[in-house]
């Protein structure tokens, strides 16, 4: 047990520093296991608030030296413990305080702070991390200009980057180099990087709008050149996006990436610097799948985007997080839907909010898209403060349409450029710049849980008009039992019997306008009335899902068969075919349990035929279209005492009964979309293999087992990763021998690239048959995989954990004995890492009693093991309180 409980962090207590850092100069003498850091800050009293004694953030730093204006301090002028040190008696106005600590990047297991990666020296500073490289205020208000000089050994590093711009370079004696960089933006310390190592490069440039010629290069290790090309590609399409969409221009000569192997995280994007993992970087066709090209995109748009909403607008504390994470979300969604297509890519974001935002939200780690509390700020990178906070801009896009909101986001910089903000501040600009009242709207960011949104729709043949009605509740969530109504955009259209949308006249309006309309539920309860409605409707509720919430109305199964054939809104036609799916898993899971009778469900079958008939639809939504809800999704709809194993058996014999029915349609599909000619990433050619691809998820199950030979050619004849890993992902899951050959002639093609090792480790770990449990035991001990490289547990550990329903919930406890064995395990390498695999049980109260008691008692387990981090203590005791 804890000797003493870790204290939270609380918004209401924030208060500005009591000094200033004007300057930062760094010298770096890089050493695996001493690296030298000596700092001179140039700092002042913060005329604000200042004065009193100066505490510094440090951790994991052995301390040498400290000068107060060149002077050396003799020890009892300060104090130093585990996590700062303190100078109680300080000159009034400026001073210079220089401090020469040590730190041991080869010992650093935790990724945060300065770490190796495959002999490559990088930085990881967000949240957190620069306290771990020297003395500093660590936190995102306290912004300076940063020079730093790097000195190491020529051949171990020839490569030395930091932020900003190269001002120097040089030899030393006995074989050393150095580097000098100069970042002319004030930042705070969690933008701060450094990258020294052997690494490789590719080269572009790029002409801002205003002409400046911007040098970009993507660093890698070397061999990997051949796999940047898309990533800087990419890299040019989001900076002429952000230059025409948000106007926004980059700031420095030079922008630089990294990949690195060895990463906590996607991405991060420290100024002028951004480092990522490798995984979102290299491609090529042979070794990434279309969604790796659709990933690396969408995330070089956001580290990018990062650099108006977060770095020349960064946060003023930690509670602010949203601020840059949920705005930058929302940007690279918009830039994604630009590029590729919007309605796929809003099913996809629907589905990523669904899928972990919602159980968050709905369970013991439920937080406000800006919390007010915190033991660990590690423990807030969450799917609420970035999915669900991108919801929120969105809903105000919603709210004032595309040219307010940019006159919004407009101020918004014009203001707080070079400043730290905080949501006030961008609520305000909003509400100036796109003339709307936000008061309301505000209590999306204070207030934790899903809120449901209950309609009941009526028509009035006599009288001609259509009413819905609307309520709002939204449950108690962990220190919040009541809630205000929130302001909820809700866009609806009436869907006439021909199948069109009709022109909607509201109460009180002289004519109709628009077939869509948005709604402002801002009471408990609303009612909205049509007028001129000359048939009975079909509502299209949440078209384009406009806000954050789980809708229930009176609208029947043949309702959604009706929208999922005529919807005009593409997201609202697949939500009705998924609605109906989910209806009837759900009342085929209750058929199991209670020895009923099952239904076949002919309309899903029916809407595929019809789907894979229309030749004009996106190839891409139609693979959307046709494909089951997950078990995931179905559990979480179901709620509580699921039963994994009814779903997995209702799931797997509604797709062989579809399947069967539609076979001829898919078989036929399955030939027309093979593309022809050589592999290319885009849009097009990978909707038509997602669209083939799912053909065959159906087809590989036929009870007459002529799939398996067709997933087998497949497999044989891929000339691309996406087909190759699409053939070995069906494969997986049928106990056959052709299994066990495709996963060998994996193996051995593959061995060496230890990305795609990642695939073939989390196939098996998402293999749904009963010997996945055993095949993850035995994994952790291939040489493939290791416990200290992040991917590598989320591909066999994570992925076992959150997408292996099933075997994860093994009836016998198992699974969860696995993963817990594992937390502690890693808990004393990497503490993030651990605390997040943990998220793993967070839904532990939906599951039926006996699975209840078995996650418990793990949870438990952990929560008292001894010595644990504050990561893991802070979400084992919110997960179990
Ligand atoms: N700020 C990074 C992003 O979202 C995420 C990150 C957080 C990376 C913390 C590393 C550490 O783009
Ligand atoms: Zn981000």
């Amino acid at each position: 047990m804890r000797t003493e409980e870790p204290r939270a962090v609380l918004l209401k207590d924030y208060a500005p520093p009591a000094y200033l850092i004007d300057t930062v100069s760094l010298e770096v003498e890089l050493d695996p296991a001493a690296t030298r850091v000596h700092s001179k800050l140039k700092m002042r009293t913060n005329p604000a608030s200042g004065g009193g004694p100066l505490v510094l953030d440090g951790e994991k730093l052995t301390l040498h030296e400290v000068r107060l204006n060149g002077e050396t301090l003799s020890p009892n002028a300060y104090q130093v413990d585990g996590r700062h040190l303190t100078i109680p008696d300080l000159p009034a106005g400026e001073f210079t305080l220089e401090t020469v600590t040590t730190c041991g990047p080869e010992a650093n297991t935790a990724l945060t702070g300065l770490y190796l990666s495959s002999g490559i020296y990088c930085t990881q500073c967000e949240a957190q991390g620069f306290r771990r490289i020297t003395y500093y205020l660590d936190r995102p208000d306290a912004m300076a200009v940063f020079t730093t000089r790097i000195v190491a050994d020529e051949k171990v590093a020839p490569v030395l980057l930091s932020n900003g711009n190269l001002v120097k370079e040089g030899k030393l004696a006995s074989g050393k180099h150095f580097a000098e960089w100069h970042d002319p933006f004030p930042k705070p310390a969690y933008l701060f990087a450094l990258v020294a190592g052997r690494l490789g490069h590719v080269e572009d440039k790029f002409v801002t709008k205003s002409g400046r010629k911007v040098t970009l290069r993507i660093f890698v290790e070397p061999g990997n050149e051949d796999r940047c090309a898309y990533a800087l590609e990419a890299l040019k399409r989001s900076m002429r996006w952000d230059e025409e969409a948000f106007g926004r221009e980059y700031d420095l000569d030079i922008f630089m990436i990294v990949a690195v192997s060895s990463f906590n995280m996607g991405a991060m994007e420290n100024k002028g610097l951004n480092v990522f993992n490798d995984k979102y970087i290299l491609a090529r066709p042979d070794t990434a799948t279309d969604t790796d090209y659709a990933s690396i995109e969408a995330i070089i748009a956001h580290e990018y985007f990062h650099n108006w909403t977060g770095n020349r607008v960064t946060c003023r504390d930690w509670f602010q997080l949203c601020l840059k994470e949920g705005l930058t979300v929302f940007r690279d969604q918009e830039f994604t839907s630009d590029m590729r297509s919007r309605a796929v890519k809003r099913i996809a974001d629907v589905r990523l909010l669904r899928s972990h935002q919602f159980p968050e939200d709905q369970g013991p780690l439920a937080h406000p898209v800006r919390p007010d509390s915190y033991i660990e700020i590690n423990n807030f990178y969450t799917a609420t403060v970035y999915e669900k906070g991108a919801e929120l801009c969105r809903m105000i896009h919603t709210l004032v349409g595309p040219k307010r909101f940019r006159k919004g986001m407009d101020l918004y910089f014009e203001r707080h450029d070079g400043e730290a903000a905080t949501v006030e501040d961008f609520l305000q600009a909003l509400s100036d710049g796109a003339k709307i009242d936000l008061t309301q709207f505000k209590r999306w960011y204070s207030q934790s849980g899903t809120p449901e949104v209950l309609v009941s729709g009526r028509y009035d043949s006599a009288r001609e008009t259509y009413t819905l009605k609307m309520t709002q509740v939204c449950a108690a969530t962990p220190g919040q039992p009541v809630k205000e109504p929130y302001h909820i955009p809700i866009a609806v259209g009436l869907v006439g019997p021909d199948g069109k949308d009709m022109a909607l006249q509201l109460d009180g309006e002289e004519k109709p306008h628009a077939k869509t309309r948005v709604l402002n539920l801002t009471e408990r309860t609303q009612t909205f009335r049509f007028r001129n409605v000359a048939e009975k409707p079909v509502p299209s509720l949440l078209r384009g899902f406009t806000a954050p919430v789980t809708l229930s109305s009176n609208l029947k199964e043949r309702d959604y068969v009706f929208l999922m054939a005529n919807d005009s809104d593409p997201f609202n036609r697949w939500e009705a075919a998924q609605r109906y799916a989910s209806g009837l898993l759900i009342a085929n899971v209750e058929a199991i349990r209670t020895g009923g009778k099952r239904r076949r469900g002919t309309a899903f079958a029916e809407m595929i035929r019809k789907v894979l008939a229309d030749k004009k639809l996106d190839p891409d939504f139609a693979a959307q279209m046709i494909l089951l809800p997950s078990e995931q999704a179905i559990a979480q709809m179901i709620g509580k005492d699921v039963d994994v194993d009814a779903i997995h058996e209702a799931r797997e014999t509604l797709r062989i009964a579809i399947a069967a029915d539609v076979r001829d349609d898919l078989k036929r599909i399955y030939e027309r979309m093979k593309v022809d000619g050589p592999y290319s990433p885009d849009a097009e050619d990978a909707g038509r293999r997602a669209l083939r691809n799912a053909c065959l998820g159906y087809l590989a199950f036929l009870p007459d087992g002529s799939g398996v030979e067709m997933a087998a050619a497949h497999f044989d004849g891929a000339d691309n990763m996406t087909d190759q890993i699409a053939a070995l992902g069906v494969l997986a899951n049928i106990d056959v021998q052709e299994r066990t050959r495709a996963l060998e002639t994996f193996y051995e093609q593959w061995k060496g690239d230890h990305l795609v090792m990642d695939k073939w480790l989390s196939i098996q770990a998402t293999s749904s048959l009963p010997r996945a449990l055993d095949d993850v035991k035995s994994l952790l001990h291939h040489p493939a995989f290791t416990i200290r490289n992040p991917n590598k547990v989320r591909a066999l550990i994570t992925s076992f954990a959150t997408a292996n329903q099933v075997r994860f919930h093994a009836a016998d406890g198992a699974g969860y004995a696995l993963v817990a064995e594992k937390v502690l395990e890693l808990d004393a390498l990497n503490p993030q890492v651990a605390a997040r695999l943990l998220g793993a049980f967070k839904s532990w109260r939906q599951f039926d009693r006996k699975r209840r008691s078995l996650m418990s008692r793990q949870l438990e387990r952990i929560a008292g093991a001894e010595g644990i981090s504050r990561d893991v203590y802070e979400i084992a005791s919110k997960t179990l309180a």
